[in-house]
C-alpha cells in the first residue's frame, strides 16, 4: 500500500513536471515573460524628459546632444556596453527666445542658406515691416530684427525681401507664414544678413508691445548613434546579431513625442527588459541621430559594419512613431521597404497573431521612410514598426508639427507596440529557441515561416 502510493506520487511528480515542462517550452510562455516585465510608468517618465524637458532635437544640435546623453545613462544602468558612434553632420539650427516681458521659446526654421548670428545671436527690439517692400522697411529698422509677412511664397520675393532688409540695415529678418511647413525657404535663397520663418500665430505674438528677442543662427557638425551591446555567453552563440533601432532626432519645432521619442522608450524598455534573459544570439540596441534629415545616422552605421557583421545581421527591428494617440491611427503596420516579407515581418505576423493582436497588424507595406530603409540597402531584412491610418495609411495630424507633445501619445498604444516588437525579438534572440527555429543562416529560418505560413504556429512546437 505504501508503496503503491510512493509510486502514485511519483507518477504524479512526473506528469506535474512534464506538464510544466511544456507549458515552460510553448511560446505563449516566453512571449508572457517578455509582456510581464513591461513598465509603461517608466516609459512615459522617460517620454516626458525627451519630449517634454528638452523639447526638438534637431539633427546635431546641443538638444539632440543632451537626450544622447540621457539615453547612454539609461543603457549604462542597464549595465551594457555602450558605444557612441561620432559621425559629422553640418547643420544651421535656429532658436528664437522672446526674453521680455516673459521668457518664451518660439518655433523657427533656417535653411543652410542664412549666414550665422554672431556668438550669442542678436538682440533687439522686433519691427513690424508689413509686407517688406522697400518703403515698409523704415529707419526705425536700421540696427533692428525685421519681422515680414511674405504675400507671395516664391524664391524671387524671398530675395527682394532679404535685399531689402539688408539695404535697410536690419541686423536678421524674421519670415512670418501660414504654416512654417510650407515656408521652408529654398537653401538656394541667400543673404548677408540671418533670417528665419515662423508660423502666424509666433509672428502676431512677436508684434505686441515692448518684446525683445533674441536670435540665434548656429552651425553644429556632428551628431551620434547610440549603440547598446549584449552578447551571449561563447558556449551558447548561434552566431547571429539582431538591431532593435530608433531614431531620437526630430524635425526643427517639434518635441518629437510620437516621431520618435515613443520609438525611444520602447528601445529603453526593452533594452532593459532584455538585459537578464537568457540569449544565444548578440543583440544591439541602437538610437539613431539625425534620421530627420535623410537616414544620416543609420546610413553610416551601416556603412561602418565589416562585411562579417553584416552576414550575421539576421534582421532590424526599427521602431519609429509607435505611440500615438491618433483617432484614426488604430493598425500597427509592419513597413517593409521592397513590400517583401521578410524575418522581422514574418516574425512580428507570427507573434500577433499569438497574442491575440492579429487586427492590430496589417500585410507589409511601401510608403515613407525611416532607419530601417538604410539595412534594406544592405541586403538586411528590416522592418520598421508604425501606426497608421489602416484606409487611408495617413499619420496622424500632428506628424512634424509643434503639437507632437506628450498629451497626445497613447500608453495603450506603446504597450501594444513594445509587446509585439519585445516578444518578436524575444522569439529571435532568446537561449530556448525551439530547435527547427535554429539556424545560422536567417534564411532557413524565413522558409520555416512561410512554410507554416498558414498552419498554427503554435502546433509546431
Ligand atoms: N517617422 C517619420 C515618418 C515615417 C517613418 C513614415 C516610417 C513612414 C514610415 C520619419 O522620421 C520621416 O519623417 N521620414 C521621412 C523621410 C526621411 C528620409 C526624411 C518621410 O517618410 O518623409
Ligand atoms: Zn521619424
Amino acid at each position: 500500500m505504501k508503496l503503491k502510493k510512493r509510486l502514485s506520487f511519483l507518477l504524479t511528480s512526473l506528469v506535474t513536471l512534464s506538464l510544466s515542462f511544456n507549458v515552460y517550452a510553448s511560446p505563449i510562455s516566453f512571449d508572457q515573460k517578455v509582456i510581464s516585465k513591461i513598465s509603461t510608468k517608466k516609459m512615459m517618465e522617460n517620454l516626458k524628459y525627451l519630449s517634454v524637458d528638452i523639447g526638438p532635437k534637431v539633427a546635431s544640435s546641443p538638444e539632440e546632444k543632451k537626450a544622447a546623453e540621457f539615453i547612454i545613462s539609461e543603457f549604462e544602468k542597464q549595465h551594457y556596453d555602450v558605444e557612441v558612434q561620432e559621425f559629422n553632420y553640418e547643420n544651421n539650427v535656429g532658436y528664437l527666445k522672446v526674453l521680455q516681458p516673459e521668457t518664451m521659446d518660439l518655433h523657427i526654421q533656417v535653411t543652410k542658406g542664412s549666414p550665422l548670428t554672431p556668438e550669442g545671436g542678436v538682440t533687439s527690439e522686433v519691427i513690424d515691416c508689413g509686407f517688406g517692400s522697400k518703403e515698409e522697411f523704415t529707419d526705425k529698422v536700421t540696427g533692428k530684427i525685421a519681422l515680414v509677412k511674405v504675400s507671395e511664397k516664391t524664391t524671387s520675393m524671398y530675395r527682394t525681401i532679404l535685399l531689402n532688409a539688408e539695404e535697410a540695415g536690419a541686423i536678421a529678418v524674421i519670415i512670418q507664414n501660414d504654416d512654417w511647413r510650407r515656408l521652408s525657404i529654398s537653401s538656394s535663397v541667400t543673404s548677408k544678413i540671418p533670417f528665419a520663418t515662423l508660423n502666424n500665430e509666433a509672428g502676431e505674438m512677436l508684434l505686441k508691445e515692448g518684446i525683445t528677442v533674441n536670435f540665434q543662427v548656429n552651425r553644429y557638425d556632428t551628431s551620434q548613434n547610440i549603440i547598446a551591446t549584449r552578447k551571449p555567453h561563447k558556449n551558447k552563440d548561434s552566431g547571429n546579431i539582431v538591431i532593435v533601432s530608433a531614431h531620437y532626432d526630430s524635425v526643427p519645432t517639434a518635441p518629437g513625442a510620437s516621431d520618435n521619442i515613443s520609438g525611444v522608450v520602447s528601445l529603453l524598455e526593452l533594452s532593459r527588459i532584455f538585459s537578464s534573459f537568457p540569449i544565444d544570439t548578440e543583440v544591439r540596441f541602437v538610437a539613431f541621430g539625425s534620421e530627420e534629415v535623410g537616414l544620416v545616422g543609420s546610413r553610416y552605421y551601416v556603412s561602418q559594419l565589416s562585411q562579417d557583421e553584416k552576414d550575421r545581421i539576421i534582421g532590424n527591428f526599427n521602431m519609429d512613431m509607435v505611440g500615438t494617440a491618433g483617432e484614426k491611427q488604430t493598425t500597427l503596420f509592419v513597413n517593409v521597404t521592397d513590400g517583401q516579407d521578410n524575418l522581422v515581418s514574418k516574425t512580428a505576423r507570427a507573434t500577433a497573431e499569438r497574442l491575440g493582436y492579429a487586427d492590430v497588424i496589417k500585410a507589409p507595406f511601401m510608403r515613407g521612410a525611416s532607419d530601417h530603409v538604410s539595412f534594406w540597402e544592405a541586403g538586411i531584412d528590416s522592418a520598421n514598426f508604425i501606426w497608421r491610418d489602416p484606409v487611408t495609411v495617413e499619420l496622424e495630424p500632428w506628424y512634424h508639427q509643434p503639437y507632437d507633445t506628450i498629451d497626445r501619445i497613447s500608453v495603450e498604444r506603446l504597450r501594444t507596440a513594445t509587446e509585439i516588437v519585445g516578444v518578436s525579438v524575444y522569439d529571435v534572440i532568446r537561449k530556448d529557441t525551439p530547435n527547427l527555429h535554429k539556424s545560422k543562416n536567417a534564411r532557413e529560418r524565413l522558409d520555416f515561416y512561410l512554410i507554416n505560413e498558414d498552419t498554427n504556429m503554435e502546433s509546431d512546437f
